[in-house]
């Protein structure tokens, strides 16, 4: 269950949500923590430049007019902004008290040059131990004289901490929701992504037992799981035919053995029990065994072609082949026949014969097969040419003759195996010229007018120079 897609993807989704959404959140967090201490030590400087102001006036004032230390208690100040107060350097009113705490300039850390500019710096001030984030702004009576001390603001780095930690619930429920909605939406995009590919493994499964009809429900949308889908039931369809195919093929297979086997078995069972005595029709009996052996030897020598082929399994030769003394030869067995029957029999080679290298064994073995089809379907009398031709990174053989040509619906048909109109023909001749063809990395071309006759083309590539 754990190692289920429907389980481990949303349980990955919603882990990298909740792992970016606490980094967002320390991000946040971290920003906010930067802006509130930038802001609390630009107020601090403000607030330290307008005292050493205060100050510096009213210290003009004492030494022009004799007047006290300004009564603006440091304290009041102290309570109503949470500061502290303090001081460095020569009292401003000798003899009085400011208001301000004096410290020792030995309280503060090495490198904040209070007296030369303003600063801003962290402390301990004596008797405490919070630490305090601090500015300080150097007391000057007149602006270019020399200061004698400063003042400093110090705010407790708690109050600070003050600023953000009411944020950390209000983050959290953010991030509570967020998690919440991020679960669900992560929970519906997980289904819609699984549910099509566990009926995908079902129907797998269902195939890999050896049951080829399913259906594969489709799937919405032209992503690549549809696409996925919709060729994994092309595929489904595609093994159910040819499962239905090869069956097909066997039961025609068997079939086509039993009828030669059949006859051989009447003519022998007969002349075993002595009911043929004539030996006029002994002999004719024995000929009709020889000849439905034969029949019975080629028949399984095609079949095992055929299977080897479809297999793939079949070892092609490469040798140098001239065509043109291949297509003498191939033209030659035919001869005899043709002057029989009168047939206008014509070879045509373009001169110089191309070489190629492949199996002129099997492209002999095809040129054959077209020619005994071209011949056992031309009346007497008729035509039959027979050409070579070269061009286009090509080599042809075209096999045309007189017959009765062949109907469009059935130039498909007849290179299926066993499709025979031919009382002694098997049905894989032009099968196996197909297979052999591609398997030479060619093909079979078929023109064909009824009432006129046929071209079958055998095209060849040509071997690169
Ligand atoms: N030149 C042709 N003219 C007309 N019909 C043809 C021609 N060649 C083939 N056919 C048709 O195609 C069918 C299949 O041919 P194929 O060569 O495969 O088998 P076959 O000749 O009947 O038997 P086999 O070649 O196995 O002895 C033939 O039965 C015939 O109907
Ligand atoms: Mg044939």
């Amino acid at each position: 269950m754990l190692g289920s897609l429907r389980v481990r993807l949303p349980a990955l989704f919603l882990l990298g949500i909740l792992l970016s959404g606490l980094l967002a959140a320390a991000i946040a967090l971290r920003l906010f923590q930067g802006y509130t201490h930038e802001q609390s030590l630009e107020e601090l400087q403000r607030e330290a430049a307008g005292l050493s102001q205060l100050y510096a006036d009213a210290a003009l004032r004492a030494a022009d007019e004799g007047a006290a230390a300004p009564d603006f208690a440091a304290e009041k100040l102290e309570l109503a902004t949470g500061d502290r107060l303090f001081y460095v350097g020569v009292s401003v009113f000798p003899g009085q008290e400011s208001g301000l705490q004096r410290i020792p300039e030995a309280a503060l850390p090495d490198d904040a040059a209070v007296f030369d500019e303003p600063t801003t710096f962290e402390f301990v001030p004596p008797e405490e131990s919070r630490t305090y984030l601090a500015a300080s702004e150097p007391l000057r009576l007149e602006p270019e004289t020399e200061p004698f001390g400063a003042v400093i603001v110090a705010k407790p780095q708690t109050a600070l901490r003050d600023q953000w930690t009411p944020l950390i619930p209000r983050l959290a429920i953010a991030f509570g929701v967020g998690a919440v909605f991020a679960g669900l939406l992560s929970w519906w995009l997980s289904r819609r992504i699984t549910e099509p590919v566990l009926v995908l493994s079902r129907s797998a499964d269902q195939i890999a037992a050896g049951d080829y009809a399913v259906t594969v429900p489709p799937v919405r949308g032209s992503d690549e799981i549809s696409h996925l889908s919709e060729r994994f039931g092309e595929m489904a369809e595609r093994l159910a035919a040819t499962e239905e195919r090869e069956r097909q093929f066997l039961m025609t297979v068997s079939h086509e053995l039993r009828t030669p086997l059949t006859a051989i078995k009447g003519h022998v069972d007969a002349l075993q029990d002595g009911l043929v005595e004539d030996p006029e029709l002994m002999e004719e009996s024995l000929s009709v065994v020889a000849a439905e052996a034969n029949r019975l030897e080629r028949l399984v020598g095609d079949v095992l072609d055929l299977a080897k082929l479809r297999a793939h399994r079949f070892t092609v030769q490469s040798q140098e082949v001239d065509m043109e003394r291949l297509v003498e030869h191939a033209f030659g067995a035919f001869g005899d026949e043709a002057r029989r029957r009168a047939i206008d029999y014509r070879l045509t080679t373009a001169g110089s014969g191309p070489v190629l290298l492949t199996d002129g064994d099997r492209v002999l073995q095809v040129i054959t097969n077209l020619l005994q089809n071209a011949f056992r379907w031309t009346p007497d009398n008729g035509a039959v040419e027979l050409s070579l031709w070269q061009g286009n990174g090509a080599v042809r053989v075209d096999v045309v003759d007189s017959g009765p040509g062949i109907p469009d619906d059935e130039r498909e048909e007849i290179f299926r195996p066993f499709h025979s109109t031919d009382t002694k023909g098997t049905g894989l001749g032009l099968p196996i010229a197909r297979e052999l063809a591609v398997a030479l990395g060619g093909r079979i071309e078929l023109e064909s007018a009824l009432g006129e006759g046929s071209c079958f083309r055998l095209v060849l590539p040509g071997s690169p120079a």
